[in-house]
Formats: structure tokens, sequence, C-alpha cells
């Protein structure tokens, strides 16, 4: 068999280093590209090289940001394989650094494509971290109409009513959340989700043109050991251990009864490498989730239990800009195509997690300090 030769774009992070070792547990050689951005990496342990100690020495090492001119093209010499997750993925930050996020999500990818149709390369497959987030709202049921809708997000008058499940419009009458299939029609709510939207849809296209199987993979709510902990734009899990090893209670926005799908890393490296290895010349965009759904108060419950404190979430009744009510994953459609199924449990993925925070670096918790820039912000209402 040819040399089969991954480069992983923000391979040095959460995601990306968990999908090193899957990929070189499956015969590849792998390359990292990755700026190692401060807000992400600042706190982590770092090894003397300036790379962090949990990347599987293995990886090639490549320091750089994509927007540089060269960077990408110099880092795609024998590549077979490419993998972009390199991204700002602060879901709030990007209500407020907007051509940043723009800047480092949308024209990075332009710059990438551009590379890929102009210079001569191996690339023969392409995978890009989608989002959930370019769902806006998760798909309903409308018992009423016995029909399933994609809602637009809540009204500013009834969020002020601090009424907090989705309304039929005109009706009033409760709206059931669904799992939600890929074809729901996209609104994306935020900067950061445009710019997925954006990302997804210039790589396929040029991934078409350039007749190069293609895959978006529209990730739920990634969870699982390094993640980085003392970032405050990152997600709740890693939010709410910070808070409660340092005493404080996870601050839960609205009534914390909103529903996600926590998916493990590790099934989310394995999603990656399932369609990497694929020999299906496949265009399209995909759901990664576990199939199930958590409320959020059930992960303040479940994270303080794991971490021995007795400690209960603050219900804020407020609302964050942006936020969703409820959005979890139908994954027919990935297991139709690459027969690829999640097999972490939520209970055992969190205990891996809280696992690792046991031997990882106490987090500094900064959720204060990102709340006030929400709120000065006007992001909190
Ligand atoms: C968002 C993105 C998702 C991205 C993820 C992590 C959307 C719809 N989805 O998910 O693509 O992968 O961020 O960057 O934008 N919460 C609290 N207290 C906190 C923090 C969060 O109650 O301190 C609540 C939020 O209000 C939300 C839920 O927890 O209801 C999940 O929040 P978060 O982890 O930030 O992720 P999402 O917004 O679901």
């Amino acid at each position: 068999m040819t040399t089969r030769h991954a480069l992983i774009t923000g391979g040095a992070g959460f995601i990306g280093s968990h999908l090193v070792d899957e990929l070189l547990k499956r015969g590849f050689e792998v390359s990292v590209l990755d700026c190692l951005l401060p807000q992400v990496h600042g706190d982590a342990e770092m090894a003397e090289d300036g790379w962090p100690v949990y990347l599987d020495p293995r990886a090639r090492r490549i320091k750089g940001n994509i927007l540089d001119d060269g960077v990408f093209e110099a880092s795609l010499d024998g590549i077979t394989h490419l993998v972009h997750l390199a991204a700002s993925v602060g879901v709030g930050q990007s209500m407020t650094n907007i051509a940043d996020y723009t800047r480092n999500n949308t024209m990075a990818t332009a710059v990438m494509l551009d590379v890929l149709s102009r210079c001569s390369h191996r690339v023969e497959r392409i995978a890009v971290a989608s989002s959930m987030s370019v769902y806006g709202e998760g798909e309903y049921w409308s018992p009423a109409a016995k029909t399933s809708l994609a809602p637009p997000l809540r009204s500013n008058e009834q969020l002020r009513r601090r009424s907090w499940e989705l309304e039929g419009e005109g009706s009033g009458e409760a709206l059931e959340p669904v799992p939600t299939r890929e074809e729901k029609p996209l609104h994306p709510a935020s900067i950061y989700a445009i710019n997925k939207r954006d990302q997804e849809e210039m790589v396929l296209t040029v991934g078409r043109a350039l007749d190069i199987p293609t895959t978006a993979l529209r990730l739920f709510n990634v969870y699982g050991s390094r993640q980085a902990l003392s970032n405050p734009y990152t997600g709740v899990a890693a939010i709410f251990i910070s808070r409660l090893l340092n005493g404080e209670p996870p601050l839960v926005f609205e009534d914390g009864e909103q529903q996600r799908d926590f998916v493990h890393v590790k099934d989310v490296a394995d999603a990656f490498a399932t369609v990497l290895e694929s020999d299906k010349r496949v265009w399209g965009a995909f759901n990664v989730g576990s199939g199930r759904s958590v409320s959020v108060n059930r992960i303040a419950r479940t994270l303080a239990r794991l971490l021995r404190k007795n400690i209960a979430p603050r219900v804020l009744d407020q609302y964050r800009v942006g936020d969703i009510r409820h959005c979890f994953a139908d994954v027919s459609r990935i297991e139709k195509t690459y027969a690829f199924r999640p097999r972490r449990e939520f209970e055992d993925g969190m205990e891996e997690l809280i696992s690792w925070v046991a031997t990882a670096r106490k987090p500094i918790d900064r959720s204060s300090r990102s709340m006030a820039e929400l709120s000065q912000g006007r992001m909190v209402v």
C-alpha cells in the first residue's frame, strides 16, 4: 500500500490531537499544522519544544498560521489526506470579535482552497470540521400540524417573558424537540456559525470542482480529555469543571433544561478517521453526535458528582445572545453512508474527562471575566 500521509490543521488542539492518535494507530503518517493560539494553549502543559505534552512525538510538527504567505503550501508536501480543524471556536466571542473570527475561519479556508486549486499536490481526500451551530435551532415537531419544523430563534419579546421553550408561530403551541437531520434548513445564529456554514460550502464546492471526495462533519457538543479548561469561550463541560474545581457554582443560562448532544472526542476522532479511510466518493455534510440528548442541568449535576463537589448550579434565568434552546443529532446519515456509529456513553465519557482533569494543571476560572465581557457587549440579557 502506498503511504497515506495526513495533514491536520489545528492538530495540536483538543480534537486534533486525538485524531493524531487515531490516525497513527491506523497506520497513517501524520503532520500537524498549528499556530498554537495562546487562548487555547496558554495554560496547557507544554514540552520544551513549545508543543503540548500530549501530542504524540511521532507527529511531524509545523508551527505556522495558514494566513501567512506560503505556510499552507509548504505544509502540503507529500500529503494525501487533509483534515481542516484549525479555527477560532468561541460562539459568544465571535459576536464581539467579528473581523478576527471571519479572518481565522472563512479567510483562512479561502487561502487553503486557493492553494489546493492552483498548486500541484497529491491530496485525494478532504475532511473539514463543521458544527451543529450551522442549524441554529434544532428540529421540532408540531403536534397540531403533525409535521416537523425548522423554527427561527425565539423572539426578543418571548425571551423577555422568560418563556424558554419554542412556541408555534401564531398558535403559541408548545413545539417538541426531535433529532435534527442534515436536511433541516440552516439558520446560523452567530458569526461563528456563519463562518462554519461558509467554510462547509466553500470546501465542498472546491472539493467537488477538483474531484477530491470531501466531507464536512457537523460536530455537536464535543467533550473529553485535553479540552482547554481555562478557555472561557469553549464548551459548557470545561467551563463547569473549571468553576467546580475553583469552588464556584456552575452558572446556568435560562432554566438549565435546554438540551444538547454531547459527543465524546474519541468518537469524533473515529468519525474523521473513518471518513478519511473510506473509498466512497462522497461530497456532503454529516452530523457527528451521540444521537442522545442531555440537559445543561444534568451536566452540572453529573460533573459535581464525579468531582465529588457538593455544589449546586446557580440558575441565572438569563439568556445568552445567540443561544438556541435544543439541538441534538439524528446520526443515521453517517451510519448509512460510512457505517459509522458513536460508541461512548455519556457517563463513561464524562468519567474519562474527569480522570484526565485530575492529572492536568488546575484550571484558572476565567468565566467571571468572560461573563463581564459578554454583559458589556450586551450578549447576556
Ligand atoms: C456552541 C456551538 C457549537 C460549538 C460549541 C463549543 C451553537 C448552536 N453551537 O454550542 O457548535 O461546538 O459552542 O464552542 O452555537 N451554558 C451555561 N453556562 C455556561 C456555559 C454554557 O448554562 O457557563 C449553556 C449555554 O447557554 C447552552 C449550553 O450550556 O445552552 C451549551 O453551551 P456551549 O457549551 O457554549 O455550547 P453551545 O452553545 O451548545
